[in-house]
C-alpha cells in the first residue's frame, strides 16, 4: 500500500487531528514522508485540513483503495494513475500474457471509449472508471450476457448501499432520473484459430460524485452523488464485483427487465436509413430487445441504439 494510502486511511478512521508526529510513528514513516503524502493525497481531491499545533484531519473525499478492493475480491486490481482508457490497459496486460480475471481501475482517462466508438466523459475526480477482464475461451453462443449481468450489478448495488434507485436503458446505460449516470461497454476478442471468445473486458464508467460535469452534458448525464456522498467509491466497486460474480444469471436477467426503462414502452430505432417506431415488449435471456412494430409484427434487436419516442404504454 502506497504512504498516501496508508495516512488517508489512518486519517479518514480518526474524527479528531493526528500530530504528523504521530502518524510518522503510527505509519513507521518520516515526517518528509508523512509531508508529501498528505500533499499527494491534495492533488488528488482529497480535503485534508492541517494545523501547526494540532496536525492534520480529515474533511472530505474518497481515494480509490486497489488494495482493500483486491483484498475484498480476491483478484488483482491493477490502478493507473495516468490511464488513457482502462479498456487499453487491459488489453495491454492481455496481450502481455495476462490471463485474468483482473480488474483495471484508473481515477481519470485521457480518452476513453463509450460504445458504437463514441467518447466517453471522464471528469477529473469522483468518477469510477474501470475495466474486468476475463476469460470465458467459449462460443458466442455459450457466452453469459456479460453486458446485462453488469448492468443489473450496478443498479443493485446502487440500491443495496444507498437506497437510491437508478433504471436501466438498454442495452447498457444507467440512468438516475431521466439522466444517464454509467455506462457499460462490452468486448470480446475471439481466436481465429478456434472460433472461440478467448477474452472479454467488461468496461464500467460511472459519474460518482462528478462536479465538474460540462455544461453541455448536464441536460442528459447526472451525477450519483451531489452532494457529498454518504459511501466511497471503493465501497460500491467491491459491491458491483461481488454482485457480478455471485448472484446467479436468473437473477440478474430479473433485475434487468424489473428495471428496465424501455420495457413497454415506445421505441425509436434506425433500420436501413429509416426511422422505425414500435414498442419494446420483451427482452431475452442473451440481451435481446424484442419489438412489436406497428403491423404487429416482432423483430429482434441484438444492439445498437433506441431512443423512447413516448411515456405513454
Ligand atoms: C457507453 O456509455 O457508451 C459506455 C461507456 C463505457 C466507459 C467505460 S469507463 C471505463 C472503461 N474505459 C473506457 O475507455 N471505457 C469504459
Amino acid at each position: 500500500m502506497k504512504t498516501s494510502e496508508k495516512i488517508y486511511q489512518r486519517l479518514q478512521q480518526a474524527d479528531t487531528y493526528i500530530s504528523g508526529e504521530r502518524l510518522a510513528k503510527d505509519l513507521h514513516l518520516s515526517r518528509t514522508a508523512i509531508w508529501k503524502g498528505i500533499k499527494a493525497l491534495e492533488q488528488q481531491g482529497i480535503k485534508i485540513q492541517t494545523s501547526k499545533r494540532q496536525g492534520y484531519k480529515f474533511i472530505s473525499g474518497d481515494l480509490l483503495l486497489p488494495d482493500e478492493i483486491a483484498r475484498h475480491l480476491g483478484i488483482p486490481v491493477i490502478y493507473n494513475a495516468t490511464s488513457v482508457s482502462t479498456q487499453i490497459d487491459a488489453k495491454t496486460a492481455m496481450t502481455k500474457g495476462s490471463t485474468g480475471p483482473s480488474l483495471y481501475l484508473a481515477p481519470h482517462q485521457t480518452s476513453a471509449k463509450g460504445r458504437l466508438d463514441r467518447h466517453f466523459y471522464t471528469s477529473k475526480t469522483g468518477g469510477i472508471y474501470m475495466s474486468l477482464h476475463i476469460r470465458p475461451n467459449q462460443s458466442y453462443q455459450e457466452l453469459e450476457p456479460y453486458t446485462m449481468i453488469a448492468a443489473s450489478s450496478i443498479v443493485k448495488a446502487i440500491a443495496r448501499l444507498t437506497g437510491i434507485e437508478t433504471e436501466i436503458k438498454w442495452v447498457n446505460d444507467i440512468y438516475l432520473n431521466g439522466k444517464k449516470v454509467a455506462g457499460i461497454l462490452t468486448e470480446a476478442i475471439a481466436s481465429v484459430e478456434t472460433g472461440l471468445i478467448t477474452d472479454v473486458i467488461i468496461g464500467i464508467g460511472l459519474n460518482f460524485y462528478i462536479t465538474d460535469m460540462p455544461k453541455e452534458l448536464s441536460a442528459i448525464a447526472t451525477s450519483l452523488f451531489t452532494e457529498t456522498p454518504s459511501i466511497t467509491r471503493n465501497q460500491l466497486i467491491i459491491e458491483i464485483w461481488n454482485l457480478f460474480f455471485t448472484i446467479p444469471l436468473d437473477d440478474h436477467i430479473k433485475v434487468y427487465k424489473e428495471k428496465s426503462l424501455v420495457l413497454n414502452r415506445q421505441v425509436n430505432y434506425m433500420q436501413q436509413g429509416q426511422e422505425i417506431q414500435a414498442k419494446a415488449i420483451d427482452i431475452t435471456n442473451q440481451g435481446y430487445l424484442i419489438v412489436q412494430k406497428k403491423d404487429g409484427s416482432l423483430e429482434t434487436l441484438h444492439s445498437g441504439e433506441i431512443s423512447l419516442s413516448s411515456w405513454t404504454l
